[in-house]
């Protein structure tokens, strides 16, 4: 079969795009699925998650009961052909971990666990090519009292909008030195070298995957001008995206099941008493879209 992301393939890529955007959701409350039982959810439940998962990439369940072990996590995600985790220097041990505001220790430097916005990004950007996230997988037990909502975006959107632009951002945005994270510079990582890549790469089973931050410190962008266009074209996109952008806040039993879209993450205040606390699990798989 010919690949939309084959830039020579132009007929199958317009076939691809204009599907993808007329199967696209069009509410944030359109990607939510109520679940029973995380443990096991019911083959209607699992059917409607991977539909949404197969437009946009993403879907959002809610389980009636916020409490969620690491166990029921695992095994939740496992339901998807999430099965190989991304075990970092910082999760608990097991490559599930939890995100709250770190009152001290390693974890306070970073800012996944501090209270402060993140802009744009694709989980593990910083991780080897061999060692990508392509699902990323987050459950809240306790939303902020105030804030904390996710902005989201397909990556294969962020695709078409650069696409749409001018292919030759996306020729530039897949070269494999596109961008590099210098050695130990960046959170949760066990990075001793420099780590170049693409932002965007197909992979063997025919899929896009996105590799991207739109931090602008402890990065080295090629200084090439079609790579820096294509970043800039990039910015402004992610800036005020055309289509499929969501804003969602999860709440207390709800979760976002994904193919590490990129999003972003408001700012917070917690409730000293009832502290913000996400479940996040990254996987080197992709949600296997058939059960
Ligand atoms: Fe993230």
């Amino acid at each position: 079969m010919k690949s939309p992301f084959d830039l020579a393939e132009k007929t199958a890529y317009q076939a691809w795009r204009d599907a993808k955007l007329q199967a696209l959701p069009d509410r944030v409350g359109a990607l939510v699925v109520e679940i029973s039982d995380p443990r096991n959810p019911t083959l209607a439940e699992r059917q409607a998650l991977l539909s949404l998962v197969s437009r946009a990439n993403m879907a959002v369940f809610a389980a009636s009961s916020a409490s969620c072990s690491k166990e029921t996590m695992r095994q939740f995600c496992a339901c998807f052909g999430l099965t190989r985790l991304d075990a970092n220097q910082l999760a608990d041990d097991d490559g599930i971990s939890p995100l709250s505001v770190a009152p001290q220790g390693t974890r306070q430097r970073y800012i996944p666990y501090t209270d402060k916005p993140i802009a744009w990004h694709t989980d593990g950007y910083y991780n080897s090519m061999e060692n990508q996230v392509r699902g990323l997988v987050l459950w809240c037990q306790q939303p902020a009292k105030e804030g904390g909502a996710n902005a989201l975006l397909d990556h294969e959107l962020a695709y078409i909008a650069l696409r749409d632009r001018d292919p030759a951002f996306i020729e530039a945005l897949m070269r494999p030195d596109a961008f590099a994270i210098p050695p130990n510079e960046d959170a949760e990582m066990t990075n001793r070298q420099m780590r170049a890549g693409p932002v965007f790469s197909v992979w063997p089973d025919g899929k896009l995957h996105m590799r991207y931050t739109a931090r602008t410190r402890s990065i080295e962008w090629n200084p090439a001008p079609s790579v820096q266009a294509a970043k800039k074209a990039l910015e402004e996109i992610l800036l005020n995206p055309p289509f499929g952008l969501f804003e969602h806040r999860l709440e207390a039993g709800q979760g976002l099941l994904s193919n590490n879209v990129l999003h972003t993450r408001q700012a917070f205040k917690d409730d000293a008493s009832a502290p913000r606390l996400l479940w996040r699990a990254r996987y080197y798989d992709r949600i296997h879209e058939s059960q």
